[in-house]
């Protein structure tokens, strides 16, 4: 029997791939009666897909349930009512803990079982349910595609996930027990929703895995496909116009996606390529398995087959036992490297991870000191950045209508966003724009017109 005009609202906390997967909720629950809303008060359903990282990621998960169950309340003065459910990562690390902390949850949903979650929503009618299993079957395969017309209200450019999962345990992280061991998805079914996509208006498409280039998913012909033989085959796909991925572990950057940096001309010169620390005493305690002599090295092979790549990378400040003498290789790493972009935090200990226990754990306001000042050296080499854009055409896929009126808004090759002047029908079109001004989160431009 299908319940018809429910109303869902699931807002995504976390990862890009939080991101992903709140659409295939949305995916699944569609053929249930359900279309999205954005408006949380007017949903019968709320859905808080949640993040794990980090404590501060996971406490936003209570104070929100704490408005929920005010929200409720007042939904039942007036008659009517409301479910709430908790997925991602929260909901797989602390399970039945968030049913004895938060009477307001329904219903636990842990990242492997989204596919169950229309028929768990009607369990959760009469009971409190939690689902943090890894079953057997793969979600994937049970997971409906999105319809031409969901895929096209979100817009020109989608993540597609390709791998999920880790194996590399590094002490400090949540994500091999949240989202378990590697998995990696059959490049038939890849090319599959890569096409659909492509269908419904996508023009870039960012491939995603907790460490995404270790995918070794079946191929074609019964082989094993690595990365790079996934991107090559996805861009003989006609109409797509970008491939990016994300997020890449050092370790696995090998010989062969290298080389398609420089051979495959619809893939981004843009790398997130996270090093967390540029001691080598901080990297073997974070269980990282390499030196950072080894990542500049790499760094110098990438940058060989395609010199005009862009780096990003994620730093954590603080880890138990980081000395100011670690701290200053970070920041030396840094200058050396000259990033585009980054992601920094201070560590925070993650209970059941390895580094949560060690001894030396570092004061707070030391953290904030070291993160205030490795956050300015990058925030200067990301204006840098941007600045040497200054001069240079770059190709832009333009996405929406620009804040200003007359405006449009899109990327450059390097995820800058970039403004210029242009008309609507452009949106969803590559065009040349030369940049004419910088600032630190964007940059300004003009099409260039051929007559
Ligand atoms: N798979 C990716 C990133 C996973 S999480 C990788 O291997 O790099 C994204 C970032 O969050 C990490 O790169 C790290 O910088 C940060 N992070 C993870 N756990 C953390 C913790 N306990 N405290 C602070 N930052 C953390
Ligand atoms: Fe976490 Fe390390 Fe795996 Fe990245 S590689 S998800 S940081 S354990
Ligand atoms: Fe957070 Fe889980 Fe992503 S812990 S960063 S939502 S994989």
């Amino acid at each position: 029997m299908r319940a018809r005009g429910k109303k869902v609202h699931i807002k995504t906390y976390g990862c890009q791939m939080n991101v992903y997967d709140s659409d295939r909720m949305a995916d699944a629950l569609a053929p249930h009666g359900y279309v999205q809303t954005e408006d949380m008060s007017d949903a019968d359903l709320i859905v808080l897909n949640t993040c794990h990282i980090r404590e501060k990621a996971a406490e936003k998960v209570y104070s929100e349930l704490g408005r929920l169950k005010e929200l409720r309340a007042r939904r039942r003065a007036a008659g009517s009512d409301l479910m709430i459910g908790v997925a991602g990562c929260v909901a797989q690390a602390e399970g039945e803990e968030i049913i004895a902390r938060a009477p307001v949850v329904d219903l636990v949903v842990g990242p492997q079982s989204y596919h169950r979650l229309p028929e768990l929503i009607e369990r959760a009618r009469t009971a409190r349910v939690v689902d943090t299993e890894f079953p057997q079957e793969d979600k994937f395969d049970h997971l409906p595609p999105p319809s031409t017309i969901a895929t096209a209200t979100r817009g020109l450019t989608a993540f597609l996930t390709v791998q999920e999962g880790c194996d590399k345990f590094c002490t400090f992280c949540v994500v091999p027990y949240t989202r378990g061991g590697e998995v990696s998805r059959p490049v038939a079914k890849l090319v599959a929703e890569a096409e659909r996509l492509v269908g419904a208006g996508v023009r870039e498409i960012t491939l995603l895995g907790q460490n995404v280039n270790a995918y070794h998913g079946d191929g074609e012909n019964g082989e094993t496909a690595n990365l790079a033989g996934l991107l090559r085959r996805l861009s003989r796909i006609n109409g797509l116009e970008r491939l990016r991925y994300t997020t890449s572990h050092p370790r696995d950057m090998d010989a062969d996606l290298i080389a398609a940096h420089g051979d495959l001309d619809i893939l981004m010169p843009f790398l997130h390529l996270p090093v967390q620390t540029g001691s080598d005493r901080m990297l073997r305690a974070m269980n990282r398995r390499h030196t950072s002599a080894d990542y500049l090295a790499l760094i110098d092979r990438i940058r060989a087959a395609r010199p005009d790549i862009a780096l990003s990378g994620d730093f954590i400040v603080g880890f138990p036992g980081e000395t100011d003498e670690d701290f200053a290789k970070t920041m030396a790493l840094i200058e050396a490297v000259g990033y585009a972009a980054a992601f920094s935090f201070k560590y925070s200990p993650r209970p059941g991870t390895p580094a949560a226990d060690l001894p030396d754990q570092v004061d707070d306001r030391l953290k904030a000191e070291r993160l205030a000042a490795l956050q300015d050296l990058l925030a200067g080499q990301q204006q840098v950045f941007n600045q040497a854009q200054v001069g240079r055409t770059l190709p832009v896929l333009f996405k929406r209508e620009g804040r200003k009126s007359g405006q449009l808004g899109g990327r450059s090759p390097y995820l800058q966003a970039v403004h210029a002047p242009g008309d609507l029908s452009l949106v969803g079109t590559v065009q040349p724009v030369e940049i004419v001004a910088a600032s630190k989160n964007s940059l300004l431009g003009k099409i260039v017109t051929s007559d």
